[in-house]
Order: C-alpha cells, then structure tokens, then sequence
C-alpha cells in the first residue's frame, strides 16, 4: 500500500511539474525583453534543447564505469551550474536512459525531471527541475546499444585480436548520446572523470593522460581549459604510448607502436612550426592515438589527444597533413570555436588553411602546393555536385542548417572554399600581414565560441581598414560558388601528371619507348592522385587493365590513392578491381574512404553494381561506426 502511495504521490509531483515546465514555456516569450538584461548573449544554436542563456554547465565530473560485456557505460555525470536563476535545467540526451537525477555536491536529493518527445536528428530534451541558485546537478544515466557516439568493437576488430576496444565520436551532436548535457558549442566547460575499465585495458581521454596502465583499471582525468561539449572524448583498449617529442606522443596497440613512431616522427617539428606561426600551444600535451580501422575520420582534434584512423599509417608519411590539420585544430576550433554548426567553416577553413601552411614550413612550397591544388579540384568537384543537388544553397560559407543535421554542413565547402577564402585574403593584404591578423585573431579570441558574424567585423576592423583594402567579403560569405577573385595556385608537378593521364585517355600505352619502367615509386600518393583524378570515365577496362599490371593500383598499399582508383574502375566498368575494392570496403570504416565508392556504386550504369555494393555492404557494416554505416545506409537504401 504505502508503495502505490508513493508512487501516485510521484505521478502528481510528474504532472504538476509538466504543468510548470509547460506554464514556464509559453511565459518566456513575453518574459524575454525583460530578461534579456540578465542574459549573456548568446546566438541561437538550432541544434540544442538546453537552455544556456539561462543556466549553464561549468564544470563536469564523470564517475564512468565501462562495460565491455554488456557494452555499456553506466555513468552519472555531475554538473556544476553558473549562478542562475532558473528554475529548470535543460539538457540534451539521446538514446540514454536516465535512472534518476539529484541535486546537491554531498548531500544528495531527488528532484523531479521530465523527458520529452524524441527527435531523430536532436534526441530529447532532459528538463530537470531545480531552485533558483542550485549549483549542482547530478545525472544517473547508462548508455544503450543505439548509442551512436560509441564504437564497441570486439576483439577480432582490433590489430591485437586479443583485447576488444570502444572510443567516443562526439562531433558534431553525438555527445549527447553517450553523456547527458548541454550539448552545444555555445557554452564551454572544464571536465574531470573518474574512470573504470578492466583492468588489463588503458583508458585516455581528451584531457591529462596516463601513459602506462594502472594497476586495477582506475583512472582519473582532468581537463582543466573551458572546451565545448564536441571535444569531450574516450577511448579504452589494449594502449601503449610511444614518445615522440617533449610534449607529444602516439598512443596504440603494441603492435602499431613501431608504424606509429615511424609515421609521426615528423609531429614535434610540426608543433614548432604551428607556434612560430600563429603562437603558443596552450594546451601543454599533443599526443595522437590510432584507433581502429573502423574509426570514421581520418583524424578528430580531440584536445590533448587527436583521435587517428590506422589508414594514416602509409608507411611512407604521405598522409601525415591529417595529423598538420588536427594539429592546426589546436587553434582553429579548439581554442576559438565555431559558435553554431551553421559557422562550421570557421573551423574548418581555418583548419585547412593552417595546415597547409604547416606543411610548407616541414616540405616546402612545392609539396604544399600540391595539396593546395588538390584541395581545389576538390572543391571544383564538390561544387559540381552541389550546384545540381537539393541544396545548392549549401555552397555559402555561411550555412543555415536549421532541421538539418550538422553532418550535412561537413563538405567541401567548409573545409576548401574556406581556406581559398582566406588564401584569397592573404593574397590581398601580403603574408606577413596576414599572419599578424591570424596571431591576433587566435589570441584575442582564445578559449571564446564565434559567429561568422563577429568574425567578418574583427576582419574588418582590424585587416580591411586598417590597410585600405575593398574586399568581397559578402560575396564569399553569404553567396554560393567560388567568386571571380579566388587565388589561383598551380603545381608544375601535378600538371605533368595531368599530361600524363591525357595521354592514357588518348588511348596511348605510355610504357612504351621512354617511360617503359614506370614505377609506382616514381611519383608520390598525391601526384598518383591527380594523374587518376586526370584519367577520363571514357577510357577503357584494357587501358585500366594495362595500368594495373605496371602499377599496381589495385593493389595499392595507400588507401587514399586507392579510393580513387576504384572510382574510376566503377566509371570505367573494370571489374577485375572488384576483389581488392572488396577487401578494402570490409577493412576500412573511414567514410571519405568508402562514400565516394559506394556512391559510384549505386549510381552505375550496370545494375549489377548496386547489387553487389548492398552485398559487401550487409557483410562489412559491423565494422563500420555509427557515423560512416548510416551515411552508406542512405546511399544504398535511399528509401529507408
Ligand atoms: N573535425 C573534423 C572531423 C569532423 C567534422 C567530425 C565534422 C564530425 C563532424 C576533422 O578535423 C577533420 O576535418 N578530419 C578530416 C581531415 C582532413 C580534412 C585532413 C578527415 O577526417 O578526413
Ligand atoms: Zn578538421
């Protein structure tokens, strides 16, 4: 008796509390002008419940114990609130179950929350209900097997095969599926953990690392610089840590260490080069763990820690610019923040841009070039595309991606119309100047979130004025395409390759006469690149068929290069690739890797190929992540 009590005593307290959440919803549009006095400005993110204008999260602890048989992580994460003077919390979650939540630091009691509707894209709201003034919050939640930041591999997943691994993916609004909290880059936090894993497993996060097992698999955290809630991440596995510099390192199973170091050498020379360009690493430590071949980027700018895909370990260091451009992220993204998904290029661009300046300090102009170039065609394909899509409108800088998932935002345009922007500036103002410009820019913006609003003003007002400059900001902002004055980079290099594949294309077999020893070695992964990129859809299975036998391509070791290639053996209808593109589409879960073949796959001309990409699909999807399976979902089962 006294349970049902309880428990109606319970639903009353529920509905009167659904009736206050409600009453305080529809009151604040006529209480906002008053209160907006009291509010820190804050610029609208669409793609969050919580209410950071009113009460936000500045510091987190995470008691976390990971559990690999049930592939579970129980949790409760404990806020510490801003002065507020709310009466209701609002945190975003997904797909987590939440047991209960209390308030208070040592002292606990129960309060009252409400769980909204679901959103497919956004999850649920989490409105918990507190005091004015309360400081502390405390979430008892456990993850579930729809998870989507978490990747549980088995052990047969790994290099090691022995020990099974899972890592976090939090960008852009998957956090929120594995740590219920106000998950917008809007709002920045400081974060500790206390974590428990078996005790024959490492775990790091993006904060202070150990670098050797603990004993009983308890390790503690600390992340003591305000990040946003995209950057808070975990991984746990069979770790061992390789020192590469005084301050970096690379975490991996035993068996990648030796790869690793090998691959990574060059990491302390290009932290160097990153300060000497834009200033001090704030955040002390730069390390990078290698994760599985599932992991679905080739790098993420986790801070402290950048998350790598194994397919980085080429054996050649070709595709080290993925670790110059997380490195890069220590300043674009990490230090000074995209404010909303919609001012993604802000990170991204930036990103790109010092990259590729990072790589001209270590390789020279030449070898920067070459990326530069690349990145161009890139984008010129990308354009292509997105002028004949659904959202031709996606090819401005700034985005409106109200309703729509941030993942759509992550293109090329971000990414390289962003940096030609900035190349373009460069290009009006000189280097030098606009180096000074990007020092200041990072140094007066550390640790703060921005708009592309603010950001267009502070370039204004402290580049185009100051120097007398006219520049079509507008235009590469807020209009689609590439404008007229787009610096213009070419690469002697890259155009003998071009040469080279016109030749192909004309039906000539090019290991004739001069260059009838040919090597693979003769030219590096991106000269291989833009020589495939040249090769016309129109050349024949026996022109690809000859290319192969001197070549190799098929067979190819770098999955960069390789990716290509079976884009175009798709195009061609040279079927001989298929068993290599086979093996290369089970092993890999990095989406820029797989995407474009899938894609090329489903829109074929011969029927035959949808079939079998569904076929490898359905085979190769378990190791895949969360993120890269329902990207190939959608490309193969458009319908669903
Ligand atoms: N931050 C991105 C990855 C990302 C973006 C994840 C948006 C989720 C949502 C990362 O820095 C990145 O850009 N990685 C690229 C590197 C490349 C451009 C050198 C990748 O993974 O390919
Ligand atoms: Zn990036």
């Amino acid at each position: 008796m006294p349970d049902r009590l309880l428990a109606l005593m319970r639903l009353f307290s529920t509905y009167i509390f659904i009736l206050f959440v409600l009453f305080t919803s529809c009151n604040n549009s006529s209480e906002i002008d008053k209160k907006t006095d009291n509010l820190t400005e804050f610029p609208n993110d669409f793609h969050t419940y919580s209410n950071v204008e009113e009460i936000r999260t500045t510091h987190l602890h995470l008691d976390l114990e990971i559990n690999f048989e049930n592939k579970t992580i129980y949790g409760i994460a404990r806020h510490t609130m801003s002065d507020n003077k709310a009466d209701t919390a609002i945190f975003d979650i997904k797909k987590l179950e939440i047991s209960r939540v209390t308030v208070g630091k040592d002292n606990e009691t129960e309060t009252d929350f409400v769980i909204g509707e679901p959103d497919e894209l956004l999850g649920r709201p989490l409105s918990v209900k507190i005091k004015p003034g309360t400081k502390y919050i405390n979430i008892y939640y456990q993850t579930t097997e729809e998870t989507e930041a978490l990747d549980w591999l088995p052990a047969e997943l790994t290099t090691g095969k022995k020990h099974p691994f899972v890592y976090t993916q939090g960008q852009a609004i998957l956090t929120r599926s594995w740590i219920p909290l106000q998950d917008t880059p809007l709002n920045r936090i400081s974060y500790s953990a206390d974590v428990k894993v078996p005790a024959e497993l490492m775990a790091v996060m993006s904060a202070t690392n150990p670098q050797a097992k603990s004993e009983d698999g308890s390790y503690h955290f600390k992340m003591d610089q305000k990040i946003p809630s995209y950057l808070i991440a975990l991984a746990v596995g069979d770790l061992t840590y390789t020192k590469l510099g005084n301050n970096s390192g690379v975490y991996s199973e035993p068996e990648l260490a030796e790869a690793c170091a090998y691959e990574f050498v060059d990491l302390p020379k290009m932290i160097s080069a990153a300060e000497k360009l834009y200033g001090k690493y704030r955040w002390e430590q730069f390390d990078v763990i290698v994760l599985p071949y599932s992991f679905p980027f080739g790098g993420m700018e986790n801070p402290r820690l950048t998350f790598a895909n194994p397919t980085l370990l080429a054996g050649d260091r070709s595709l080290v610019t993925v670790i110059a451009h997380e490195l890069a992220h220590s300043w674009s993204g990490n230090l000074v923040t995209n404010a909303t998904w919609d001012d993604f290029w802000l990170n991204e661009g930036f990103t790109v841009y010092f990259e590729t300046r990072i790589m001209e300090e270590l390789y020279g102009k030449d070898v920067a070039d070459i990326h530069r170039v690349i990145q161009r065609q890139e984008l010129d394909l990308a354009l292509e595309d997105m002028e004949n899509g659904d959202h031709p409108e996606d090819t401005q800088l700034k985005l409106h991606l109200e309703e729509r998932n941030p993942d759509d935002g992550m293109t090329d345009i971000a990414y390289n119309k962003g940096a030609y922007f900035l190349r373009t500036i460069e290009a009006a103002v000189g280097r030098k100047k606009f180096d000074e410009f990007l020092k200041n820019y990072f140094n007066s913006h550390a640790f703060e979130t921005i708009t592309t609003e603010d950001f267009v003003s502070y370039l204004r007002k402290e580049l185009f004025e100051p120097n007398n400059i006219e520049f079509n900001t507008d235009e590469w902002i807020y209009q689609p395409g590439i404008p007229e004055n787009c610096a213009v980079i070419t690469s002697d290099r890259l155009d003998q390759m071009a040469q080279l594949a016109e030749q192909v294309n004309n039906g000539e077999d090019i290991f004739q006469g001069e260059l009838k020893d040919l090597k693979r070695e003769d030219f590096t992964t991106q000269e291989w690149q833009a020589f495939v990129r040249a090769l016309s859809p129109e050349v024949k299975p026996e022109n690809l068929a000859l290319l192969d036998e001197h070549l190799k391509f098929s067979q190819e070791a770098n999955p960069v290069l390789k990716s290509e290639w079976y884009q175009l053996c798709i195009k061609v209808g040279y079927d001989a690739a298929k068993p290599f593109m086979a093996e290369h589409l089970n092993k890999i879960g990095r989406r820029w890797l797989i995407e474009g073949i899938y894609r090329e796959l489903a829109e074929s001309d011969n029927p035959q190929d949808l079939i079998w990409a569904r076929e490898v699909f359905e085979s190769a999807k378990n190791n895949y992540h969360y993120i890269s399976r329902s990207t190939v979902q959608e490309i193969l089962y458009p319908e669903k």
